[in-house]
């Protein structure tokens, strides 16, 4: 399989309704939610890319609008760059209104996650 092809097969996603266990006491969705829903897109899409063992090593991640409780989000992970043990995916949330057609970007982050072996050592990804 080609990288283009793995990289397409493996891009995931995930649609949840922005419900009141998700948000703040600002009526917006929680940061420490939203990290956690990035996080698993990002494993699943990093084992979904090349079926390995995976732990996070680190991320980036730029909030850039509030996503406010009553809202639709979609969650999306792709892989951006492969190296030798480590992937970087790029995971974006996308908010829509319920009512409208309206959607806007709410947060883009990147995660790099590390294929480790049976011993818990970075392995190599291909
Ligand atoms: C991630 C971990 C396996 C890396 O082990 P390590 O011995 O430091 O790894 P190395 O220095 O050999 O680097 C391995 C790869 O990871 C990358 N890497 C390691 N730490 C990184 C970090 N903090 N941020 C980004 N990349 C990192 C390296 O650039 C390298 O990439 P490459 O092989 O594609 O060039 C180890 O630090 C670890 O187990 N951390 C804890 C992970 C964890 O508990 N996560 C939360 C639960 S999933």
């Amino acid at each position: 399989m080609s990288l283009e092809e793995r990289i397409a097969k493996s891009r995931t996603t995930l649609f949840k309704a922005v419900f009141p266990e998700m948000t703040n006491h600002h009526n917006m969705m929680h940061g420490g939610k939203a990290m956690e829903l990035m996080d698993e897109i990002a494993f699943m899409t990093a084992t979904r890319f090349c079926r390995k063992g995976f732990v996070t090593a680190g991320s980036i991640v730029n909030h850039k609008k509030p996503i406010p409780a009553g809202t639709l989000i979609e969650v999306v992970g792709e892989v951006v760059k492969v190296g030798k043990t480590s992937l970087k995916v790029s995971v974006k949330i996308f908010v829509e209104e319920m009512y409208t057609d309206n959607r806007f970007e709410g947060v883009d982050a990147q995660f790099t996650l590390v294929a480790i072996d049976q011993n818990k050592k970075p392995t190599l990804v291909l």
